[in-house]
């Protein structure tokens, strides 16, 4: 009888002393916020062979978190549903709202580090907003997935663990706003969904800055131009996104877009040219017409990598124009917006371009 009342006692304390001990492991971890937006790491198929015809933004922010119970060693994780919505329907709105809050939760002691779940097709726009408008060493991630979760190899259960891995991590403050995506941690500014249907789907001309293995991050270079707090730009004196849209160049290629956008009142048109941003003859003049009339002209180029140089195919100096350098048309579009809520002087917005 006295050593079973003794072990008993004995074991009561020991669960006590393990759930003290739990609790204050627990305690000890990062705390790390997840905003969902929707997309396809909240998608759901018909069937696990359905990799790729499913419905996207169908999966709450509590159902993905609970669907992960491995975070839980890493991180105190909690969950927002910012919206639910397929990322090729994101507005400026969506954009301004989404980095606001970001930006809110970032001055939050309580808060370590930010996960933004986002569909893939329009992500690496809205990691381009973040880094050049929010204000934050922590960590920010942006991810995605390119299957549902409800299919065979679905890639958004570790694509989201590395997120939150590396949202948990000292070494990833500083970086600017980070993509992981298929076990590479790339830079939000550098990177773009360059394949629509393959896992391996999102590329850096400059490389990714690093990789994540198993919760480790593995850094190999460190990004290049301005970001977060080296911005001087910030969501939270930003009120309103300027009206800037992309005209795309090719052969036969009429005005009449221009003519429209120009029409509309836009701020500024980024052109997506050929080659280094080349712009057909016909063409030239009703952008001379467009920028005379206080409209900016950026030229950017379709093709996908190198960067577009000022003055080689175009006297950009004589025209007044602006050049991309190496961002693609709807990344100089993000840019170009938040450069225009400081100013519309092109010298000015050229160095915004080298910079940024
Ligand atoms: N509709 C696309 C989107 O929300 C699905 C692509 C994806 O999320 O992978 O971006």
């Amino acid at each position: 009888m006295y050593f079973a009342s003794r072990l008993r006692a004995f074991a009561g304390a020991a669960a006590l002393i393990t759930a003290s001990a739990i609790a204050h492991a627990q305690a000890a971890l990062p705390n790390v916020v997840i905003l969902a937006t929707g997309g396809t790491i909240a998608g759901a198929g018909a069937s696990a062979v359905n990799s790729a015809t499913y419905s996207a933004a169908k999966v709450p922010v509590d159902k993905l978190i609970a669907g992960l119970p491995e975070l839980s060693k890493v991180a105190n994780v909690r969950g927002e549903q910012v919206f639910q919505v397929a990322s090729e329907s994101l507005t400026n709105d969506n954009l301004m709202t989404l980095a606001k809050r970001v930006s809110a939760l970032s001055k939050q002691a309580d808060v370590d580090g930010i996960v933004i779940t986002h569909g893939t097709d329009t992500l690496e726009e809205t990691a381009y907003f973040l880094t050049l408008t929010v204000h934050t060493n922590k960590p920010i991630i942006v991810v995605g997935s390119m299957r549902p979760g409800t299919a065979l190899s679905a890639d958004g259960a570790l694509n989201l663990f590395d997120a939150v891995n590396v949202a948990a991590s000292k070494d990833a403050m500083g970086k600017g706003v980070l993509v992981t995506m298929n076990d590479e941690i790339q830079s939000g500014r550098d990177v773009a969904k360059t394949v629509n249907i393959k896992t391996e789907a999102f590329k850096s001309q400059w490389g990714p800055l690093g990789m994540i293995v198993e919760g480790k991050n593995y850094w190999f270079r460190a990004p290049a131009k301005r970001h977060t707090m080296q911005s001087e730009f910030d969501i939270d004196t930003i009120t309103a996104l300027p009206a800037v849209e992309i005209v795309y160049g090719y052969q036969s290629v009429p005005s009449t877009a221009i003519d429209a956008f120009a029409k509309s009142g836009v701020k500024a048109i980024v052109h997506a040219g050929t080659g280094n941003g080349s712009v057909a003859d016909r063409i030239v003049p009703v952008l001379q017409k467009v920028r005379s009339d206080g409209t900016i002209v950026v030229r950017s180029s379709r093709v996908p990598d190198g960067f577009v140089i000022r003055n080689a195919e175009q006297p950009d100096d004589k025209y007044d124009w602006v050049v991309a350098h190496d961002l693609r048309p709807q990344k100089a579009r993000i840019l170009t917006m938040v450069a225009l809520t400081k100013t519309n002087d092109t010298k000015e917005l050229q160095r915004i371009f080298w910079e940024y």
